[in-house]
């Protein structure tokens, strides 16, 4: 099938790559030239575990070509939105410009009976808004809801093999439903299911699970105060709640909390569209959970202060791992990078490291001292902080890291190290939550 995806982030770069490897025609769109220029040339601009395999070999098969200019996708029948709608600084919303921008550019060159796929994650009521203004400019098109739950660090095979496939369309149109079926041909064959629903659930389903996965993450963090309070581990309480699979262990990991471009974000334009449709009320505990995760940030600060015997101005502390989580280098809203920007604040002597975050952490706080390597963070150090989960951090061996720092002092952020292991090499180990 012919394809465009407008909006090459993240999200689009990924999905373009991804429908190319299908066998589908494609072409990747987008504003920036930079994006564009790095795309065309076979070399995602970001990091993601096996992109740059299937996108170099979709560009050199010709699959897959990008463009600035949107006139490149009248061939398509079909168009994916897949354009950011990031936090608006005012009022938390999620500023739906670029969807409305894409959109009005996309319309003068719909072919007939082309279909109009939105991924981007929405506030409620947008998709409606969009069809409404599609039936009276370009009344032979659809418009479907096809939001993406992909994963930073899994999002090839999240898009290859979806867990889901929602479909909003709008009443009585099963032409919309039978177009994406043969897109996804392959998953639909491979057992996935598909639930096909209106534009306003299917908005939604992408909202409430990400705040869903939020409360989830939040409730674990509270317990671990709690766990802190009373000589409980948080780890071992996990573990036990998980058993039950109405639980289920995953996303209960406690530690600094969560960031990235989605959860945080989302949360927060959930609650503004809530406050909106006069539901301010009901999802109040939203902006709870929200609170939580931030005061998890500033708790690892204040543990760090404590561990530093009251003080951390001047004391050299190693943060290891900038990233919101590992095998990605998105620093956005990342607890990581706040935490070291926060520790900075009081004068503490901070070096950070991160095998593929530097570059971005850079670029958003200059004033940072960064090291590309664990050895170089390590060295001299009264202070470490494993703040992200990378690999390398997990295994880092307690003394052989020992014989590089000043003191023997870790703060394990999320709770990945063996702190038998850790405590019988002399260190004074901490984690988040753990007796
Ligand atoms: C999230 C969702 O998981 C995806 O399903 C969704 O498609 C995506 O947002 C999106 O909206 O585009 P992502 O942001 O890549 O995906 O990251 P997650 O794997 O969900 O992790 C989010 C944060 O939670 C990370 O900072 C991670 O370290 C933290 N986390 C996760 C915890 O602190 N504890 C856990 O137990 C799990």
């Amino acid at each position: 099938m012919r394809i465009s995806v407008i909006g090459c982030g993240y999200l689009g770069a990924v999905h373009a790559a991804a429908m190319a490897e299908l066998g589908h025609e494609v072409v990747g769109i987008d504003v920036d030239e930079r994006k564009i220029a790095a795309l065309a040339g076979g070399k995602p601009f970001f990091f993601e575990p096996g992109l740059p395999e299937i996108l170099s070999s979709a560009t050199a098969s010709g699959r897959l070509r990008f463009s600035t200019d949107i006139a490149e996708a009248a061939e398509a029948e079909v168009h994916f939105l897949a354009v950011g709608t990031p936090q608006s600084a005012e009022t938390g919303a999620a500023d739906v410009s670029f969807v409305d921008a894409a959109f009005t550019a996309l319309l003068p060159h719909l072919a007939d009976g082309a279909l109009v796929v939105g991924k981007s994650t929405v506030p409620v009521g947008t998709a409606g808004r969009l069809a409404e203004q599609l039936g009276s400019d370009a009344p032979s098109a659809r418009l479907v809801w096809n939001p993406e739950f992909l994963r930073e660090g899994f999002a090839v095979s999240d898009t290859l093999s979806p867990d889901r496939l929602v479909y909003g369309v709008a009443e009585g149109d099963d032409h919309a439903a039978s177009v994406l079926d043969r897109l996804y041909r392959a998953a639909i064959e491979a057992g996935t299911p598909r639930i096909v629903t209106d534009y306003a659930t299917a908005e939604l389903v992408k909202v409430a699970s990400n705040a869903f996965l939020a409360t989830k993450i939040s409730f674990i963090n509270a317990m671990s105060q709690i766990a802190e309070a009373t000589g409980a581990d948080v780890t071992a309480l996990a573990d036990a709640m998980g058993h039950d699979d109405r639980i289920g262990r995953r996303f209960l990991n406690a530690g600094v909390g969560f960031g990235g471009g989605c959860l945080p974000k989302d949360i927060r334009g959930f609650i503004a569209r809530a406050d909106e449709l006069g539901l301010g009320d009901t999802f109040a505990f939203l902006g709870e959970v929200d609170e939580i995760n931030l005061r998890q940030r500033r708790r690892v600060v204040d543990l760090a202060v404590q561990d530093l015997d009251g003080s951390a101005d001047g004391k050299r502390i190693a943060v290891l791992g900038v990233t919101f989580k590992p095998d990605s280098d998105d620093v956005r809203d990342s607890p990581a990078l706040d935490i070291a920007v926060q520790l900075q604040g009081l004068g503490a002597d901070v070096v950070i490291t991160d095998p593929e975050g530097l570059d971005n952490a850079r670029a958003r706080v200059p004033g940072l001292a960064s090291v590309p390597t664990t050895r170089e963070a390590l060295l001299g150090a009264d202070l470490v902080i494993l703040a992200t989960e990378w690999r390398e951090y997990r295994t880092l061996d307690p003394e052989a890291a020992g014989r590089l720092v000043g003191e023997r002092r870790i703060i394990d952020g999320r709770n990945v190290l063996d702190p038998a292991a850790w405590r019988a090499a002399g260190w004074h180990y901490r984690g988040i939550g753990r007796s």
